[in-house]
């Protein structure tokens, strides 16, 4: 049996209390569905920057009455120390069933393990605005790295980024060999695992930090200048609007659907294998897809449903500033430390996100 359902038959026995920072958003919400699902406590944290109140209903809609009672919302800001604490201390009702009692903020008790997405993402964001960026995603991240480790909070598991390879050449990426970030929010995410890092050698705290790739998947917000290219170019294609391809089209990455990341996520706040904590993971498929190859698997897939697609094509346009040109994991260390086994390819994962797409266009 894999590693991840052994895990999911353990927590169908064991209940523990989850932080999801940037719970209205794309991974956030994805995190809360798959845990509420299996009947776990969750605590959620979000200021709504780039999330979404409709994120959180279609969870809503997803889970059972009883399972959506497990979860408490807090409309709050990482770039307050204060909100920060406020839900890592957040004690939640007793599952639902076991009694009824209001929700309490208790100093003692913490939650058992924090899943931090919030961050402002975006590399071109980053560039037109870099201290936002850097007030959400370095001065954030530390209040919750401090609230996490003063609360002795049990793990800290956060989403790192492949931007952190930055210029350096080497395909497949492997974890130890970085180059020098190529945008302000790849700074960001450096400096996110320097911290860590640090915190482990003089605090003695543990993290373990998920180098996401190009991830995609439902409730992946399609609208607005920084939107990632999977949902935009699915709901420009669905409205016969122009899709730009920035440069050749020759330019690669490793697209990974969102339930590879649920996996890593839940395999990392709970792993007990002690080699494996303090460490950074790629969090990919270990497959290459040029953006010409994703056009045309959009496209193609898409046409069954709607005509005008037969004909499309793309608009080429300049290379992006910032953009790394290629882009691939090797997840090994994935594999061997935690178990990792990504169950979704990218065809699989853009079937059932296109479905989602069409569905809720
Ligand atoms: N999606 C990807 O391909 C990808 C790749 C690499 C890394 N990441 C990282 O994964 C995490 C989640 O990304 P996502 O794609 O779900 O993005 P998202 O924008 O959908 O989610 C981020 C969430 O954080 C919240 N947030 C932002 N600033 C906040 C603040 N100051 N206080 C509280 N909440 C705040 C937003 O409102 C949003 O709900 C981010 O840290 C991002 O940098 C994502």
């Amino acid at each position: 049996m894999s590693a991840y359902n052994q895990l999911k038959e353990r927590l169908a026995t064991e209940s523990y209390t989850w932080l999801i920072t940037g719970v209205a958003g794309f991974i956030g919400s994805n995190l809360l569905e798959a845990l509420l699902k299996l009947n776990q406590r969750i605590v959620g944290l979000d200021n709504f920057a780039t999330g979404h109140q409709h994120n959180l209903d279609e969870v809503q809609s997803l889970v059972t009455p009883e399972q959506w009672a497990n979860f408490n919302f807090i409309q709050g800001d990482i770039r307050n120390l204060e909100d920060c604490r406020k839900a890592i201390h957040f004690t939640p009702s007793p599952l639902a069933g076991e009694g009824a009692q209001s929700s309490v903020l208790s100093p003692q008790s913490s939650v058992d393990f924090v899943l931090h997405q919030a961050a402002l993402g975006s590399v071109p964001r980053s560039i037109e605005d870099p201290i936002n960026t850097n007030e959400t995603n370095i001065s954030g991240f530390l209040h919750m790295l401090v609230a996490a480790r003063d609360a002795k909070v049990k793990r800290f598991v956060y989403a790192a980024s492949s931007s952190t390879y930055g210029d350096h050449p080497d395909l497949p990426k492997v974890e130890d060999k970085i180059g020098k970030p190529l945008s302000p929010y790849a700074v960001t995410k450096l400096v996110n695992e320097l911290y860590t890092d640090v915190f482990a050698r003089t605090y003695g705290y543990k993290t373990i930090g998920l180098r996401y790739f190009n991830i995609f998947g439902k409730r992946q917000d399609p609208e607005g200048a920084y939107a990632a290219v999977i949902p935009k170019w699915i709901s420009s294609l669905i409205k016969n609007e122009p899709v730009y391809i920035n440069g050749d089209g020759e330019t690669s990455r490793d697209f990974c659907y969102i339930e590879n990341v649920v996996q890593i996520n839940l395999l990392a706040a709970t792993t007990d294998n002690p080699e494996a904590v303090n460490q950074v993971y790629n969090v990919a498929v270990g497959d290459q897809t040029t953006l010409n190859q994703l056009y045309e698997a959009l496209r193609v897939n898409l046409a069954e449903l709607y005509p005008h697609l037969v004909e499309a094509k793309p608009i080429y346009r300049d290379f992006r500033g910032g953009d790394v040109r290629h882009s691939l994991a090797d997840i090994s260390k994935s594999k061997s430390l935690l178990g990792y086994a990504p169950q979704y390819r990218i065809g699989e994962g853009l079937k059932e996100a296109m479905t989602w797409y069409v569905e809720n266009n």
